[in-house]
């Protein structure tokens, strides 16, 4: 990024909460980037960091071969907060001692801090702990901030150097001075501004846009989901005409997304959107087949196809729009998912084909899903919009198990905006309303293969069932099924059965991830 933000530097000790930190940072409005522990040096050191966040850790500081404190980072002189590992981490290589702990602590705590001091108001402060290790003897120059029951040395730090180091996680909501702590901090001890907000990324991402593209042409695909419309939107706040949006209607979309999209890109904001109509295509190609990763493998080269054929007849722009954002950018490095097995390909249909080349303009590579969505407001897309759950890329083909026909499409389109229509309303769907429920993070209808009997009128049926999934998680890696009201259940599946011809029987999908996925396919 040009004219580099004051910049708060986390590093990444394998600690299940270290995207969250950067998070809470980047919300009191200071510029936080998060690398591996072991990162290269020079890539950390050209954001001149303001200060480091050293995570947590699931290691012991002296088993051999865990994760050591980089030399630079002392050399730096910059001040450090250490979190859980971090803390001990640089206890240890300070002086310290750390020891495994008489017993493990984890869950909440009370941390008693006794005196004013940089980074803790005294008082007596809700926290969370998770921890086996613990300190046992400060390094020279610390001293101790605060305590709680089982440990002496919860909150310390050596005042004088900037080098402050916490037992418990700040970083979750379960410690509700979290935030606080991490500002003053940030702000107070780092001195970093704190002027990280949306109007301000904006105004600085398009600059960078421009001074990319110049006056080439530049082409997006859109998916319809959040991260194309933002990306695409933002670029043509930037460089206008110059960008063309192509949206494939695969035919494998739910209903009303595509009326949706060209609402807020075309006819809101202006957007030159090319709208290819390619489900007679997608249908033909996917005929007869019901095996999952075949109808991944066919619509991702389908859509290649398709799209290929769009950039030649706009004559190969150079430039090609990416809704990358910043997890996928912390995922692609974190050593761990790249050998991660394979459950499912995730094809990101809307992606970059394999065998093309374009220069991609990524705006969004630095920015979290909640700032995507912040910045999606601020450019005028519409709340619907904004707050759409994830949708995979093979579209409803993963969701209509067995063969994808029009007519079972249609009874799966449906029946999948009956559920979503009453989430909506009962506010399981949408944006976080603060007297409502907690919304879920992905809910959908699914197709099953298989028929059951049932009676209707005085009829006997025998019709195909339909299953609903909704669920909670935060990172897509593991879920939770979500507990929902009876009587909204009831509704949905009383609606579906008489309203979607052909489905005579609903079931509710109480299965958690791991063992199973979230989608069905
Ligand atoms: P699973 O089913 O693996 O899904 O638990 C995790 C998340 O990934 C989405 N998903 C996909 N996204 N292409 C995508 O772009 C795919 O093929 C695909 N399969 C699953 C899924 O909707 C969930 O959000």
């Amino acid at each position: 990024m040009q004219d580099q933000p004051d910049t708060i530097v986390v590093l990444d000790f394998g600690g299940q909460y270290a995207q969250l930190i950067a998070r809470r940072l980047r919300d009191q409005g200071v510029y936080t980037e998060l690398f591996p522990w072991d990162a290269d040096e020079a890539e950390v050191m050209r954001l001149n960091p303001k200060g480091f966040v050293l995570s947590g850790g699931p290691a012991s500081v002296y088993a051999a071969g865990a994760p050591h404190l980089p030399d630079y980072v002392l050399a730096s002189g910059r001040p450090i907060l250490g979190i859980c590992y971090g803390l001990q981490l640089l206890v240890h290589h300070l002086g310290g001692t750390v020891a495994p702990a008489p017993e493990r602590e984890y869950g909440l705590a009370w941390l008693e801090v006794p005196r004013e001091n940089p980074l803790i108001p005294p008082g007596r402060h809700r926290v969370w702990m998770s921890h086996g290790d613990r300190v046992e003897d400060l390094p020279p120059g610390f001293e101790v901030i605060g305590y709680t029951q089982s440990s002496p040395y919860a909150a310390v730090g050596h005042f004088q150097r900037g080098y402050f180091g916490v037992q418990f996680h700040p970083e979750v909501q379960h410690t509700p001075i979290g935030s606080h702590i991490l500002r003053r901090f940030a702000v107070d001890i780092c001195t970093a501004r704190d002027d990280w907000r949306p109007a301000n990324w904006m105004a600085r991402l398009v600059e960078e846009i421009r001074e990319q593209v110049g006056k080439e042409r530049v082409l997006a695909a859109v998916s319809g989901g959040v991260d194309s419309a933002v990306a695409t939107a933002l670029v043509y706040k930037a460089v206008g005409d110059q960008l063309t949006a192509v949206f494939v209607d695969t035919g494998l979309l739910r209903q009303g997304e595509r009326e949706q999209v060209v609402r807020a890109l075309k006819q809101a904001l202006g957007v030159p959107l090319r709208v290819v109509d390619a489900a007679p295509i997608f249908l033909n190609a996917l005929k007869g087949v019901t095996d999952p990763e075949e109808k991944r493998r066919i619509i991702g080269a389908t859509f290649i196809r398709i799209f290929e054929q769009e950039a030649r007849s706009l004559g190969h722009p150079r430039f090609l729009v990416q809704g990358t954002i910043y997890p996928d950018v912390i995922e692609s490095r974190a050593p761990e998912r790249k050998h991660a097995a394979r459950i499912k390909t995730h094809h990101n249909v809307g992606g970059l084909p394999e065998d093309m080349t374009f220069e991609l303009v990524e705006p969004l590579r630095y920015l979290f899903k909640d700032e995507v969505r912040r910045l999606g407001l601020a450019l005028g897309l519409p709340e619907d919009l904004v707050w759409k759950q994830p949708f995979p890329g093979p579209g409803l083909a993963v969701r209509c198990l067995g063969e994808v026909t029009p007519e079972r499409l249609a009874k799966l389109r449906a029946a999948d905006a009956i559920f979503r229509e009453e989430l909506t309303r009962a506010g399981y769907l949408g944006p976080p309303r603060g007297d409502g429920p907690r919304p879920v993070s992905q809910a959908f209808a699914v197709l099953l293969p298989v028929q059951s009997v049932g009676v209707m009128g005085d009829q006997r049926t025998y019709q195909e069932v339909v299953a609903l999934r909704a669920v909670y998680t935060d990172d897509f890696m593991t879920a939770d099924w979500a507990h929902l009201p009876y009587d909204l259940l009831a509704r949905v599946a009383a609606r579906i059965v008489n309203e979607v011809p052909g489905v005579n029987r609903v079931v509710y999908d109480i299965t958690t991830k791991p063992p199973g996925t979230i989608e069905w396919e």
